[in-house]
């Protein structure tokens, strides 16, 4: 019988994961409960809240292993989860990285660097903050974040009150802006043995909080630092699967911003444009399988499609462009899918691309 994997979550991230699971004869359940989610053509899908007893107990019965593709899917159904059948990676980092307040503390814990931050659990907080971090700062929810939601920047004193409002009285951290002149992001990997294997660097260009555009080179002058960091919480977590850390760059030094305990879209050129995938590593991982070389192939850049979609016979024509929809349905802001590409020709095809993708999914466009 073939090794089965449960999935929490049933989006373009278990559905990527299903695609790099086939080849090595794994099967795919996926527990989700939107009922159209797009994950659901590449397996079984129990359509189910995630706190469903009677699905979680279903789920744990048929499956070898369980991964989940969001932060925030609800600790009771790991825990419950956890007790029947192993879930990768430890419910102890998701536990860790789903609180920006917990996982800034972790890092500083470490010896690795972050932004100055402090916890905000109401409007005196934030004046208290404020006055110690200064302006700009921008106030983040502690949980739930994503895609740059959840989020408020203030700019002069006048902004407190409205940015305080804006997050509905979460429980929030206030960051000192950084004026970072790149961001960065390892995607870093652990197996059930702590074997250990990191890709080169993504650099990450953000519109609007979203991630628009990520490229790879060989040889990034802050990879050593990055594998440096990422080692160190790979190790103090016990960590299994892919890891990603989201870096800001600031002359020789890394911030780390955040880290997601689950594959991340800035690695999805490893696709195309490594030897083996972040989604097929993280699938040996979590199966105890060796990990698989994470050297890239060519120069990747890899543009997501967010909103709205590009003329996409005009994409599928642009020599060694790899076009991978993720069959949702258009909403400004969503993304939709992406398009990597790896040719080493001083980036003139990604220049095409992003001709080609410029202004997709404006809402004034
Ligand atoms: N402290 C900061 N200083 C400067 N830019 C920031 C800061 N925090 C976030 N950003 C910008 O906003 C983006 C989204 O913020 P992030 O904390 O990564 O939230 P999300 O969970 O939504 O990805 C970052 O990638 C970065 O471009
Ligand atoms: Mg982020």
């Amino acid at each position: 019988m073939s090794t089965r994997v449960g999935v929490l979550g049933g989006g373009q991230l278990a559905r990527m994961l299903a695609l790099a699971g086939y080849p090595l004869g794994l099967e795919f359940v996926f527990l989700c409960p939107v009922r159209d989610a797009c994950a659901a053509p590449l397996g079984e899908h129990l359509c189910a809240d995630f706190e469903d007893e009677a699905a979680l107990r279903h789920l744990a019965a048929k499956v070898d292993r369980v991964t989940y593709e969001f932060e925030s899917v609800p600790a009771g159904a790991v825990a419950y989860l956890d007790d029947k059948v192993p879930v990768y990676p430890p419910p102890q980092a998701l536990a860790t990285a789903r609180d920006r307040l917990h996982e800034k503390s972790l890092f500083n814990e470490l010896g690795i660097e972050t932004a100055p931050f402090m916890a905000v659990d109401g409007l005196a907080d934030l004046q208290r903050a404020v006055a110690k971090i200064g302006l700009p700062a921008i106030l983040k929810t502690r949980t739930l974040g994503y895609d740059g939601k959840g989020q408020q920047r203030l700019h002069d004193a006048a902004d407190l009150n409205a940015a305080w409002e804006g997050i509905h009285g979460a429980a929030a951290i206030l960051e000192g802006f950084v004026p970072f002149e790149r961001e960065v992001s390892i995607i870093a990997v652990r197996s059930l043995s702590g074997e250990l294997a990191f890709y080169p660097l993504s650099e990450n260009h953000h519109q609007a909080g979203i991630l628009q555009l990520s490229t790879s080179l060989p040889d990034d002058p802050m990879q050593g630092l990055a594998e440096d960091y990422a080692q160190r919480l790979l190790e103090h977590l016990d960590y299994v699967g892919v890891l990603a850390i989201e870096f800001f760059q600031l002359g020789g030094r890394l911030l780390v911003n955040e880290m997601a305990p689950r594959v991340h879209n800035s690695g999805h050129w490893t696709i195309e444009g490594a030897e083996t995938s972040q989604f097929e590593n993280h699938l040996r991982a979590i199966l105890g399988l060796p990990l698989g070389i994470t050297a890239l192939v060519g120069r990747p850049g890899m543009v997501n499609l967010i909103g709205g979609l590009p003329d996409i016979d005009a994409i599928l024509r642009l020599p060694g462009a790899h076009l991978h929809l993720y069959g949702k349905t258009p909403r400004p802001g969503r993304k939709l899918g992406h398009v990597t590409v790896c040719t080493d020709d001083g980036g003139e095809s990604l220049q095409r691309l992003l001709a080609l993708t410029a202004g997709q999914g404006d809402e004034t466009a």
